[in-house]
């Protein structure tokens, strides 16, 4: 089903509004949603929705939450989330992180105690959009083996930045540590398709092209991938003083109580480095010089990170946004969620 991204926006909004959220909250997180959909990151758009309405109907979900911006340095602060929507939470830190980097120069805002936030491309581009670089990360339910190991210990990690170009052209690179998103293994399950023997491992840590067999994901490029998603942990846990590696709670493992994650954004001001026009002119004329490369065999051209997704979002203005016929028929039914996802073991076949 297509719709205009006025159409989606409203379905989700009405749905999470439904489930219990304020309507400015459910307007957040519908944004958030929305700029995932729009730029084919459909595994953190619309499809979340069902598994977001059945966590707030269940009180897992603040869905009043005291927002507590606390400065605590000349460039550093927390916010405290207190559970309420991520998305939301993670937004409004990033406004305080772009007034306080413009002010000082730089900003580290850490958020604590969140809901699962999405797409970090979301509030990265806040700051780019502010003609400021922004950076961010944030921790995510253990589903990854650390390197050489046959249990999970630290999540998808994602990492995420953006960096102002001339006009309203931006480099927006934002990623999962692992090789690929669990999505994808579930993608297989459904089609009954092998995996590639690259993206995950069973219960004995042995690498598996059965996606049934799957017991966790595997970090990016071995143990390189593993120390990032070590750093992520340290700067958006340990950092912030809550539970990190396996510690972190599971997604659906209890609907009913807040999951108290960890996220932290890093804004940049170019201009306390170098002449900030030219930082511009220069990741311009970097895009460029990316695209203009030679290709490899079997490549039309070289993208600059994240020209994909811009060039959907782009897209989406005119033809709007490709939804699955379940999400959407979800999104139109009367049930607030069908209860799904409550104490969903996330390997359960
Ligand atoms: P991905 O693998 O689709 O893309 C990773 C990056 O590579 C993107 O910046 C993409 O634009 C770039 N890219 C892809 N193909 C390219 C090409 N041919 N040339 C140049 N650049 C290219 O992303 P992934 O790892 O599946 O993550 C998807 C989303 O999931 C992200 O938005 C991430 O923030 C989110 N996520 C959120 C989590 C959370 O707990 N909040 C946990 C894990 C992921």
């Amino acid at each position: 089903m297509r719709l205009t991204k006025e159409e989606l926006h409203n379905l989700m909004k009405t749905k999470l509004a439904k489930a219990g959220l304020s309507d400015k909250h459910a307007a957040g997180v519908a944004d958030v949603l929305l700029h995932a959909d729009a730029r084919g990151v459909h595994s953190h758009g619309a499809m979340r929705v069902q598994y977001y309405a059945e966590r707030i109907a269940k009180g897992g979900t603040n869905t009043n939450p005291h927002f507590v911006y606390n400065k605590t340095g000349a460039s550093t602060a927390i916010f405290d989330g207190d559970n309420g929507a991520g998305h939301v939470a993670a937004k409004e830190a990033m406004d305080e992180a772009i007034a306080l980097a413009k002010e000082t120069g730089s900003a580290i805002v850490g958020i604590r105690r969140i809901g699962h936030s999405g797409a970090l491309s979301y509030f990265v581009q806040q700051a780019a959009k502010e003609g400021l670089i922004g950076i961010s990360l944030c921790q995510s339910d253990p589903m990854v083996v650390p390197y050489g190991g046959s249990e999970p210990y630290y999540g998808t990690n994602p990492i995420a930045f953006a960096a102002p170009g001339e006009g309203d052209e931006m480099i927006t690179f934002d990623m999962a540590t692992t090789v690929q998103a669990w999505g994808k293994v579930l993608h297989a399950r459904s089609k009954n398709e092998a995996i590639p023997d690259t993206w995950a491992v069973d219960a004995e840590g042995a690498p598996t092209t059965d996606p049934f067999s799957v017991n966790a994901l595997l970090p990016i490029a071995g143990p390189k991938g593993y120390g990032l998603m070590m750093m992520v942990d340290v700067l958006s846990g340990i950092l912030l003083g809550l539970p990190f590696g396996k510690h972190v709670s599971s997604m659906y493992h209890d609907l009913t109580v807040g999951r108290e994650l960890g996220q932290l954004h890093i804004v940049i001001d170019p201009a306390k480095f170098t002449n900030p026009e030219l930082f511009r002119t220069y990741i311009s004329q970097t895009m460029k010089e990316l695209n203009e490369s030679k290709p490899a065999p079997g490549f039309d051209r070289v993208q600059y990170p994240g020209e994909n997704s811009t060039r959907k979002e782009r897209e989406s203005e005119i033809h709007g946004i490709e939804i699955v016929d379940d999400v959407y028929d979800y999104l139109i039914d009367e049930a607030i969620h069908y209860g799904a996802y409550d104490q969903k073991d996330p390997f359960a076949k």
